[in-house]
């Protein structure tokens, strides 16, 4: 995600935007950017936040039209080059773009043979170019050049756009990356969501997708995308600053449990074809002879990263018949080490800074292991470091607690043990092709456990006070249950454990009395005879018990005291729903406990500390 703001009327343009933008840095900030009008384009961008932009500009930045961006990578790295407004060729043109555009190469490739010159790695730099080229051919209209332009265009975007041809005017343009325009008095601004307009004016107009919209300082038309001229509503602006810098959500982990359909959906975008049953993961196709060869692969993260390298041993062993260890990153780097030539390492990391990870990394890649990562922050150290790897794009996320990072992690995962199983012949193409149709419907069953979360409130009151947790769970739920009590644990400070439901009856069984809520992770076919049993000997000793299972295991609800149904799905996919209910657990628990959700005591969102 990346933060947009525009200002067109008869202030100086660049304090409204600057101002802006850092109410939007909570979308990224890798970098950040301006150019405004004044005769012609003045540009200033770089690596690093907005108050490095402010500082940069100081009062040089002059004009009253403009536009700004702050940066969430998810093409090229995060530096000075990459940052955005991007600027044509004749200088003339500036954009700034907030999504994913899956056709640039082609587009690329183009105008390359039409004579443009690239000078970053992004994909919007090809936008800026592409309206070029349509201007070249016919400069009277900039709307229609940008019309033309986006018509060539696949992918996601929101952009904005000035020209030192048309002076009076801003275009602005969405699909699939939210804008709105802020309307004011013999002025207008645009922006990527409210927060960034509110302090000048509560009338805003949420653009829709295929929509693209003219705004001068006194006013401003919509197009659809056939061109017909729309009447939008003019909506008054009731949150309050704070609130809408997350969206309306109490909290930004409430937030991205929420995005959790987005971020999934942004993570296969451009990777899966269902009806041909082929995946494309771009970071890694260089390397998949040596993934197809390795002798094992080993799995290096720490905490909810490790939770779904865990997921991904299972993954890889079922899908693509390799040998996964997974190793806490922390104790893989002081062990005897065995890895070497023809091993394969995975790294996973969200914030790509993670000083276990990191090392563990290293020290793989120093004795001769190929190390793949799969980082949600473009850029970072760890993506860096890697030989190769596949990005998450899960956008960013700022809640202590990880949620849509382990969601989009599992899936990445999921994608690459279905390339390497397709690659060795370890699954067929009518396989694949069944996989890849079920996967793609995994957003909208997450959007359906979203749509009703009273009952887990519920769960949640009874349960606020309860001294421990308990959460248990077979074969692809047992990873789930370690990361439902780590969850748990770090934002509620009730001491949680996730176990494997076998291993009770090893000793722990001994905790369970009628003091003891036991969380039941009951969402695979193949174990569920076995988790009826565990569950069965929970209920003989008073357990509590709270059940996350779908509507074809009645028999796990009619046992459970409370039950959370969700959808059915392959058994390789369940993480990926029987998480949500316990992400959402923990975070009402820890709400009705006051504890602070966000910025849990004790932790940091990136620990780059050993
Ligand atoms: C997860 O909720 C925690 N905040 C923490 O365990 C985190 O997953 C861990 O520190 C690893 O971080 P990384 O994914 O950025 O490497």
């Amino acid at each position: 995600m990346c933060g947009i703001v525009g200002y067109i009327g008869n202030k100086q343009a660049s304090k409204i935007i600057i101002d802006g933008l850092k109410r939007l840095e909570y979308r990224g900030y890798d970098s950040a950017g301006i150019a405004t009008l004044n005769g012609k384009i003045q540009l200033n961008k770089g690596k690093g936040k907005v108050a490095n932009l402010e500082k940069m500009i100081g009062d040089s930045q002059n004009g009253s039209i403009g536009i700004g961006h702050t940066r969430w990578a998810t093409h090229g790295e995060p530096n000075d080059i990459n940052s955005h407004p991007h600027i044509s060729q004749n200088g003339k043109l500036a954009l700034v773009h907030n999504g994913i555009i899956e056709n640039y190469n082609t587009l690329k490739k183009k105008l390359n043979d039409q004579g443009y010159e690239f000078y970053s790695e992004t994909d919007t730099e090809v936008v800026a170019k592409l309206i070029e080229s349509f201007l070249e051919k016919d400069s009277s209209s900039l709307k229609k050049a940008v019309q033309l332009a986006l018509h060539q265009v696949t992918g996601t975007y929101g952009i904005a756009l000035v020209h030192s041809d048309f002076p009076d005017q801003i275009i602005v343009a969405r699909k699939g990356s939210p804008l709105l325009l802020g309307v004011g008095d013999g002025e207008m601004l645009i922006a990527s969501d409210a927060s960034a307009v509110a302090a000048y004016t509560d009338k805003v107009v949420y653009l829709d997708d295929g929509e693209i919209a003219v705004i001068t300082k006194d006013d401003y038309t919509v197009e659809s995308s056939d061109q017909v001229e729309l009447t939008k509503e003019i909506h008054e602006l009731a949150l309050s600053l704070e609130e809408i810098e997350k969206g309306g959500y109490d909290h930004f982990m409430l937030k991205e449990i929420f995005e959790q359909p987005k971020a999934i959906s942004d993570c296969l975008r451009g990777r899966i074809n269902a009806e041909e049953g082929t995946i494309t993961l771009g970071g890694i196709e260089n390397v998949m002879d040596q993934l197809v060869n390795a002798n094992r692969i080993v799995i290096a993260a720490c905490g909810t990263s490790w939770h779904s390298g865990l997921v991904g041993e299972y993954l890889f062993e079922y899908l693509a018949k390799v040998p996964v260890e997974v190793e806490y990153a922390s104790e893989f780097r002081y062990k005897e080490q065995l890895i070497g030539e023809g091993d394969v390492m995975i790294v996973i990391s969200q914030s790509g800074e993670t000083a276990d990870t990191l090392a563990a990394l290293r020290e793989a890649q120093s004795r001769g292991a190929l190390v793949l990562g799969v980082v949600n922050v473009v850029g970072s150290t760890i993506a860096r470091e890697t030989d190769a790897g596949v990005y998450i794009h899960a956008g960013p996320e700022i809640g202590v607690a990880s949620t849509k990072a382990f969601t989009a992690q599992v899936t990445v995962l999921t994608l690459m043990a279905i390339r390497l199983g397709l690659e060795k012949g370890t699954i067929k193409k009518e396989e694949a092709q069944k996989l890849i149709k079920e996967l793609a419907l995994i957003p909208s069953k997450i959007e359906s456990i979203l749509e009703n979360t009273d009952h887990i409130e519920h769960i949640s009151r009874l349960f606020s006070y309860a001294p421990n947790f308990l959460y248990l769970g077979r074969s692809y739920s047992f990873p789930v249950a370690l990361e439902g009590a780590l969850k748990l644990k770090e934002i509620s400070y009730i001491h949680a454990e996730g176990y494997p439901a076998a291993e009770m009856k090893h000793g722990p069984i001994a905790l369970i009395d009628e003091m003891m809520p036991v969380v039941v992770i009951a969402a695979t076919h193949h174990t569920n005879d076995k988790m009826i049993s565990n569950i069965e000997e929970v209920k003989a000793r008073k357990g509590r018990i709270i059940a996350i299972t779908t509507s074809e295991n009645g028999e796990v609800s009619d046992l459970a005291e409370f039950s959370t149904i969700i959808p059915a799905t392959m058994d390789v996919f369940s993480p990926l729903l029987s998480v949500i209910p316990l992400q959402l657990l923990s975070y009402y628990v820890a709400v009705n406990r006051g504890c602070n959700v966000d910025q849990p005591r004790n932790l940091a969102k990136s620990v780059t500390v050993e």
